[in-house]
């Protein structure tokens, strides 16, 4: 199967310029799952609660259609984030869109910086969803950090994590090497470039888009500071052997009841 993703550079607040950024580095492509960057349609670098609410959606608004037009062009299934807003609440989300529609959403559970002071986190337990043959779960961003996220999604059978990202800090790329030869997963890490001065805050976000194997491998990764777009063929059935040689299964090796929760 062929997976990848699109590293753009959103321009804050411009939705429609940021579908056409992501609609044009998708000419003539043809997948089966597509990772777009982390609240890519808005940008990031929010002032006010207001603000973000501003620009928050429904699960039927312009970002869902848009995903479903492209899934309808390119016949891959997208992930891709959002503002997402219910009751009032309003969460920094992932959705999962087919040419049908959305089929599910995660809603970030580890929040990072002032993302704690403009969202609520993640209310929801992570999900893994089963499409045609292969098995999808969603992280996002600074999920990273929390090794229980991608071990979660590994449990739950995930065969690839995507993974839209606005990394400011380093370490992420390096990192996903282990979170995936740890689970055995392959990861799309959907990464943004460009700078956002928006208030007190000035971040500069590290591109770097990775797709990392079942066993470490870094199979693309992309400029720090070009929008790009990359694909790779995978053997997806890769990620469902857990065993690293005769004696050890990653999985089937765990002594959970000496662990701390
Ligand atoms: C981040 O979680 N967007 C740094």
């Amino acid at each position: 199967m062929k997976i990848g993703y699109v590293q753009t550079s959103p321009i804050f607040g411009e939705k429609e310029q940021n579908f056409n950024q992501v609609e044009g580095l998708l000419v003539n492509v043809k997948a089966d799952l597509i990772v777009l960057p982390e609240l890519f349609a808005t940008g990031y670098t929010f002032v006010s609660t207001e603000e973000a609410k501003d620009l928050a959606e429904s699960l039927n608004g312009k970002t869902a259609q848009f995903l479903q037009k492209m899934a309808k062009i390119t016949g891959a299934v997208f992930v891709g984030g959002l503002i997402e807003e219910e009751n009032n609440k309003i969460f920094n989300s992932a959705m999962l869109v087919s040419e049908k529609g959305v089929i599910g959403t995660y809603r970030k559970i580890h929040l990072y910086y002032k993302e704690k002071l403009w969202f609520s986190p993640g209310n929801q337990p992570l999900k893994v969803y089963k499409i045609n043959d292969f098995k999808v779960g969603i992280m996002i961003c600074f999920d990273w950090i929390f090794p229980e996220t991608a071990r979660t999604l590994a449990l739950l059978g995930a065969d690839i994590i995507a993974h839209p990202s606005n990394l400011v800090l380093p370490y992420c790329q390096k990192a996903m090497t282990t979170r995936c030869l740890e689970n055995r997963v392959f990861a799309i890490t959907s990464n943004r470039i460009g700078q956002e001065k928006r208030g007190l805050d000035n971040f500069s976000f590290t591109g770097a888009s990775q797709i990392t194997s079942f066993n470490g491998d870094v199979l693309s990764s992309a400029p720090i500071d070009k929008i790009h777009a990359d694909f790779v063929e995978i053997e997806v059935k890769k990620a469902r052997d857990k065993k690293i040689n005769e004696f050890n299964d990653i999985i089937a090796d765990r002594h959970p009841q000496y662990y701390l929760k």
